[in-house]
């Protein structure tokens, strides 16, 4: 017989704990309905450590910033607030937040496009502002001058590396300055020399690619240079984010549903999905045409371990390894996770309301929830959720549905394989959600409630439960 075609998520030991008393959690989801969030602070201590420990590997030093936009919740800022980290700002709305959890200016880095207030609140505070375009330099520079505001600290952020050698692709941003804007920047920051006070130069990169990160860091490293040689004495380099999370338990599993989704597309097997979409594949002359377009959802060099492999990476231009040049020249790393920060830090509960077989024969399964509140598959990623309580049964594929009366609102075009039937009343854990798939794009559509969010923590007598705006770290024992 055929393996099912399951792609079960990797699970950590603290969120099975928190999975492993499914009346508790559905007793929560009575007072609190679903869908439900849960987030377990702890965690994103936890990971911090584990980005710090390849700090240390490599005897660099500088600042981790937590990207805010990855998740909402007060519960996670506060517990970083209570360690050292720092925290990434992309609005008003974002650096209101992390002030009021407890953040000092000094560890606050504004990035993304921002508006005036927005750069004043970030300017008065001290925070560092990761400028995004010339002009909102000079208008930061005009900002601080108007309102008799100390130095602001600046990072630039760059963006359209150009490679030297073997051409390396370096994908077009609608954000920062053109690297080779460069020296026109160093005027705004020469001319304003008593307004900003360049800290540094910065990328973010929204790609797995180490290649094209090599290239963005090499590219930084030549733009220190240049600011150093006009007098300027920037001292750290900011990589950004995008280190990644794995998100399932078994490579086999990912690599078998991946092949088959390939065979269903190509009609020689059962359609795996919702009207057989493709996710980016189709077939055309009886051939496979386009590409997976998914998150690399098995993926081993994630979060720590690609940091670690970015900085031991050599560069071709400068002819070491980052880390080394790094070191050589006393530059600070600055770095920005988001979802690799909240890897495992959270879940989303909901319950199931119906269950019913549609004319062509497929189980479609609606959920007291819809694809703003579990938004993993609009982020590409394919990852089965837990059906609870768990019972003895036979595995059967099901499609997941939302509860807003529009056709594409489904929490899974393709169908997910549970351990047995479901039945109104049980409940579905999506767990890994906390970077971007729990309440980035949450709303009230039709008027349905939005999720509520949880701080899960341990006690002396065990697990603690409080809603998240209640969750400050002097609560439990290990945050
Ligand atoms: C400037 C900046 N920094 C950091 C991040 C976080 O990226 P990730 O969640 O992939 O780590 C983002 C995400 O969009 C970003 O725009």
């Amino acid at each position: 017989m055929k393996p099912e075609l399951v792609l079960k998520p990797l699970v950590s030991e603290l969120l099975r704990d928190v999975l492993a008393v499914p009346e508790r959690l559905s007793a929560m989801m009575d007072a609190l309905g679903s869908p439900l969030n849960i987030v377990v602070p702890e965690q994103i201590s936890e990971n911090v450590a584990e980005y710090r420990a390849v700090y240390g590997s490599h005897r660099l030093s500088g600042g981790i910033y937590f990207a805010h936009k990855a998740n909402r919740s007060s519960a996670l800022i506060r517990a970083l607030a209570a360690g050292d980290c720092g925290v990434d700002v992309a609005s008003l709305g974002e650096l209101r937040h992390v002030l009021e959890a407890g953040f000092t200016g000094d560890r606050i880095m504004a990035t993304g496009p921002k508006d005036a207030e927005f750069l004043w609140l970030a300017a008065r505070v001290g925070a560092v502002v990761n400028a995004d375009s010339r002009e909102e330099l000079a208008r930061l520079a005009s900002t601080v001058a108007r309102f008799g505001l100390p130095p602001a600290r600046v990072m630039i952020r760059l963006s359209a590396f150009e490679s030297s050698g073997v051409p390396i692709l370096s994908r077009p941003s609608r954000f920062g300055v053109h690297a080779r804007e460069l020296a026109s920047v160093l005027d705004i920051l020469d001319e304003h020399r008593a307004a900003l006070r360049l800290l540094g130069v910065a990328y973010h990169l929204d790609t797995t690619g180490v290649e094209e990160k090599a290239l963005a860091l090499e590219g930084c490293l030549l733009a220190m240079h240049e600011a150093l040689g006009r007098g300027l004495t920037p001292t750290a380099v900011d990589i950004g984010g995008g280190f990644g999370v794995n998100y399932l338990a078994d490579r086999g599993e990912w690599e078998r549903y991946t092949t088959e989704l390939g065979t269903a597309v190509l009609g020689l097997r059962p359609p795996m999905t919702w009207q057989n979409h493709g996710y980016g594949l189709r077939a055309g002359a009886g051939t496979l045409r386009g590409t997976l377009g998914v998150y690399p959802a098995y993926r081993e060099v994630v979060g720590p371990r690609y940091l670690d492999e970015l900085l031991n990476h050599e560069s071709a231009r400068l002819g070491r390894s980052f880390a080394t040049l790094l070191l050589e020249n006393l530059y600070d790393l600055y770095i920005e996770p988001g979802r690799g920060l909240v890897d495992q830090c959270g879940l989303t509960l909901a319950r199931v309301a119906e269950v019913r077989t549609t004319h062509s024969g497929d189980v479609l399964v609606r959920l007291m929830a819809n694809s703003h509140d579990i938004s993993a598959e609009d982020h590409a990623v394919l990852m089965d959720p837990v059906l609870l309580p768990e019972r003895p049964g036979t595995p059967t594929g099901v499609y997941l549905a939302g509860n807003l009366c529009l056709e594409d609102d489904l929490i899974t075009r393709r169908k997910v394989t549970l351990p047995r039937n479901p039945v109104p009343g049980d409940l579905l854990a999506f767990v890994n959600t906390a970077g971007y798939f729990m309440d980035f794009a949450a709303d009230h559509a039709l008027m349905q409630p939005i999720a509520r969010t949880v701080a899960a923590y341990r006690e002396a007598g065990g697990w603690s439960w409080c809603l998240d705006e209640q969750f400050w770290p002097v609560k439990g024992n290990r945050s």
